[in-house]
């Protein structure tokens, strides 16, 4: 295998030939951010965040950047810091900021990087906000676009790994938004109700609907016997959850009290409770 010699923050690297920066800092260690970035799935360079400084002081998008034999790369710089927290607080500006009730609130890639860039001011570059509705119309999730920073992280996942692509940018420029073909509500599409877009979106703009207060009513309710049914996968990620071996299949056992919340989160929006 033919292999590139570079240097990153002064360490020397290899790494194989066709490598992208990125890939080239992983195999050292180097952490560098990323959020469109999805290995394999969604290499398009799109964010900024992923930003690094060459030695000639230019600015590349580490995530599709190419490594070239002798290259020096710093990941770490003021130029970068401020360019990356620049990009954060334009991401901010066209964002429905409400992370204290927001259901990814902790988990968000935004919200974090945001933390670790020390973006004080998110504010900063406020103006005019893309027009966006929620959709509530697929049964299993929710859409809302003002949180939506157009990685298109669920476009890829959709069309690339589970070939079914009915999500993808409408309009241009300042109006572009993701969401299906002729503007349809996404439960009028085909979607399967994967949930695989859910799982790659790194913000708040894309979330299962929550059904757990139907849940606990039913539980209350003395004139119903609750059953519940699930997918395979469902159950060998529930075991996963309580730390049993990966692939475990938890059907026979009984779970303790508390898989009872799991069980709200992870199998109503396909079990439906009669
Ligand atoms: S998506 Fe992230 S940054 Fe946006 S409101 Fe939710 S937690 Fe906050
Ligand atoms: S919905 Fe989520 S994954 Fe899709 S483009 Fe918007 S932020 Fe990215
Ligand atoms: S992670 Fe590299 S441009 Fe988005």
């Amino acid at each position: 295998m033919e292999t590139i010699n570079l240097k990153i923050n002064g360490i020397a690297v290899t790494a194989p030939k066709g490598s992208t920066i990125l890939e080239a800092a992983r195999l050292a260690h180097i952490e560098i951010p990323t959020l469109c970035f999805l290995k394999e799935i969604n290499e398009i360079g799109a964010c900024r965040i992923c930003i690094v400084e060459l030695k000639n002081g230019k600015l590349v998008t580490s995530c599709v950047f190419p490594v070239e034999e002798g290259m020096e790369v710093f990941t770490n710089t003021p130029k970068v810091l401020d360019s990356r927290k620049k990009t954060i607080q334009l991401l901010l500006s066209n964002h429905n900021r409400s992370c204290l009730s927001c259901v990814r609130s902790g988990h968000c890639e935004l919200q974090e990087l945001a933390h670790e860039l020390g973006v004080e001011d998110e504010s900063y570059y406020d103006g005019e906000k893309t027009p966006s509705e929620v959709d509530y119309s697929a049964a299993h999730m929710i859409r809302d676009n003002s949180k939506c920073i157009l990685c298109r992280r669920c476009v890829a996942v959709c069309e690339n790994v589970q070939n079914i692509g009915v999500i993808g940018p409408n309009h241009r420029g300042f109006a572009t938004d993701i969401g299906s073909a002729f503007e349809m509500g996404l439960g009028e599409t085909s979607c399967v109700s994967c949930g695989q877009c859910i799982a790659v979106c790194p913000t708040g703009a894309l979330t299962e609907k929550d059904y757990t207060a139907d849940v606990f009513a039913a539980i209350a309710d003395p004139s119903k016997h609750v059953i519940v049914q699930t997918a395979p996968a469902v159950r060998a990620g529930l075991g996963e959850e309580f730390g049993l071996p990966i692939g475990t299949d938890v059907k026979a056992r009984w779970l303790p009290p508390c898989a009872v919340w799991a069980l709200t989160r992870y199998l109503i929006p396909t079990s439906p409770l009669t």
